[in-house]
């Protein structure tokens, strides 16, 4: 166990009570992606709109053999690499990086932790036909196991957070979290995060509040898992995503929104009774995006030096290279 652990293996009856519980209300993030929201963000990051992944992947394209390079240098040559993807999702941009480390001849072990048991079985039958060299152990778990399994396990490390999920913490959470990961970390072991920088407030406030209502769909999707897996009674009818972007903090907030007053009762938490007034709000995700200085800061404030900073030619997204 360790401190992430207590925070995030809680399960979705506890959560949603504590969360309605709160001012204002709130449901983690986490809980988006099951079949059908994994399903949903995989169309997401294919949205016009959505310029995140697209970006990423240019960066992978462009300079993967270079970030390869820079995630295996601390390794000694030959040695068996270990690669922790927290989130790995569909792993779509992962294998352009995973071709490289495959070229540098070493043993390679490629660890997908995901939340979505469906995205990780998906992942890994495609990467045992697309890479047969590489040896893959997925984990169906959140990021507090992915931290006791890097403590576990004794082989050189690359950690790779990408996608700007480190968005998704608080700006506290975000320091104790990159903390937390680097401190099972050797010396010569390499941390990778994607960071969505600081743009055109229009441009990010779009990608979260797409043409086709896939996004809106997305977030709804919450409310059916609770009522699939709680015997809750939201009618997602009532509700209405709505995003709002804040350029002087950088903070991408996703909220539903309540069209009327209403009551929803949940079976799983005894019949609870959940009051909801006209037009109130329930915040269900914040995706912070950064300037350059902050991840600066950012990686000081958790003991980490910045050993490489990859971006795309617009400066859209940053991939930056940690180390202890
Ligand atoms: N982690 C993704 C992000 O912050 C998830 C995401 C994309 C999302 N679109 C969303 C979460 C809309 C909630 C609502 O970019």
């Amino acid at each position: 166990m360790n401190e992430f652990a207590t925070d995030l293996t809680t399960d979705l009856a506890t959560d949603l009570a504590h969360g309605l519980s709160q001012t204002p209300k709130s449901l983690s993030s986490k809980y988006f992606y099951d079949a059908a929201g994994s399903r949903l963000f995989q169309l997401i990051m294919g949205l016009p709109e959505y310029y995140p992944t697209r970006t990423e992947l240019a960066i992978f394209t462009a300079q993967g053999a270079a970030i390869g390079a820079a995630l295996a240098a601390g390794a000694a040559p030959g040695a068996p690499l270990l690669v922790v993807e927290l989130g790995a999702g569909d792993g779509l941009k992962t294998k352009l990086l995973l071709r490289e480390l495959l070229a540098t001849a070493r043993p390679l072990t490629y660890e997908p932790v995901d939340i979505s048991p469906a995205a990780l079985a998906e992942l890994t039958a495609a990467l045992a036909q697309e890479l047969p060299a590489l040896r893959t152990e997925p984990l169906a778990a959140d990021y507090g196991a992915a931290l006791d399994l890097l403590a576990a396990r004794p082989e050189a490390k690359a950690v790779l957070f990408l996608g700007s999920n480190i968005g998704n913490f608080s700006p506290l959470e975000q320091a104790e979290f990159l903390r937390a990961l680097a401190a099972p970390l050797s010396p010569a072991d390499r941390l990778l995060v994607g960071f969505d920088l600081r743009k055109d407030p229009r441009r990010v406030q779009a990608a979260y509040d797409d043409d086709q209502g896939v996004t809106a769909a997305f977030n709804l999707n919450l409310l059916t898992r609770l009522n699939r897996e709680l015997g809750a009674d939201f009618d997602p009818e009532h509700w209405q995503h709505f995003p709002d972007y804040d350029p002087a903090t950088g903070a991408m907030r996703s909220w539903l929104v309540s069209r009327r007053a209403q009551t929803v009762r949940v079976a799983a938490l005894a019949g609870r009774a959940f009051e909801f007034s006209a037009w109130e709000a329930i915040q269900t995700e914040t995706s912070f995006k950064f300037s350059l200085p902050q991840i600066t800061e950012l990686a000081a404030a958790a003991g980490l030096r910045v050993v490489a900073t990859f971006q795309d030619e617009a400066g859209d997204f940053a991939d930056v290279v940690l180390a202890r």
